[in-house]
């Protein structure tokens, strides 16, 4: 069975520095301890507006990336604006999301079906500069079937919905909603899609997710960066890559 890789999220501790407009804690120094601890990539969302990650923070990301020979998961909004950004950095790895202004994080995965005209000249230009392109859609088998059809290499399946459910003790509510997420990622496989995950994840909610057979990667911010406060980060990432190891192991055997 496939190692899972690691992507830790970084974005809130950009989220605590904006709090005082200072220059400190810095997203970069976060990035360095959570590659040290075991995150294979640092992901990082420039929103539209500018509330944690900033454009310096995607300069110093991507050079310090660079230099460690890790991935930065360029995560945007599909605007010329975004797109423009992702290609003067030359973005290892670019994932689309949905962006609203007035929303407290991302809700919800990117229609699209709907938007298609809209996404599918951003993926071939991307992809035309070298970046890997994932879409981040919920597990709906006609999300999964547009977003191959538009060229995407990678799905990003939302696990807001499953982690709330599991959370709020709706454990059928969130049993039916994992089923989705394994019908989703097995037909994303099928298409030949690469499968990641994220959203919501935390220590109680990670291994059924990890054992989904077609995932290589997770993505993983809000959580870790909490418990970080409480413990550093990495004793915060560390468990959480047993527990994602741990759950492959259980499947491979
Ligand atoms: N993946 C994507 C595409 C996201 O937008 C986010 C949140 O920025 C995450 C993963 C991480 O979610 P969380 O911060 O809830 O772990």
């Amino acid at each position: 069975m496939n190692r899972l890789r690691l992507g830790v999220n970084i974005d809130h501790v950009a989220t605590i520095r904006n709090a005082r407009g200072a220059g400190y804690p810095e997203p970069a120094r976060a990035a360095e301890l959570a590659l040290a601890a075991g995150a294979d990539g640092i992901t990082a969302h420039l929103r539209e507006d500018r509330r944690h990650i900033s454009d310096a923070d995607i300069e110093v990301l991507a050079g310090l990336c660079l230099k460690r020979g890790k991935p930065l998961n360029f995560e945007m909004a599909v605007t010329e604006e975004m797109v423009g950004i992702a290609l003067r950095h030359r973005t290892h790895a670019v994932c689309l999301v949905p962006e609203r202004r007035e929303e407290v994080t991302t809700e919800g995965g990117l229609n699209v079906v709907a938007g298609h005209n809209h996404i599918a000249p951003a993926v071939q230009k991307l992809r035309e500069a070298g970046s890997r392109v994932s879409l981040f859609i919920e597990a709906d088998p006609a999300q999964v079937a547009a977003s191959a059809q538009i060229g995407a290499q990678v799905l990003e399946l939302h696990t807001g919905a499953y982690c709330d459910a599991f959370r709020a003790g709706e454990f059928d509510r969130a049993g039916t909603i994992l089923k989705r997420l394994q019908a989703g990622a097995r037909q994303a496989g099928d298409l030949g899609l690469e499968v990641h995950a994220g959203h919501g994840i935390d220590f109680a909610t990670v291994k059924p997710v990890a054992a989904i057979p077609q995932l290589t990667e997770l993505n993983i911010g809000h959580f870790l960066i909490g418990e970080a406060i409480f413990t550093g980060l990495a004793p915060a990432i560390q468990p959480m890559r047993a527990l994602m190891d741990a759950a492959r192991a259980e499947i491979a055997a």
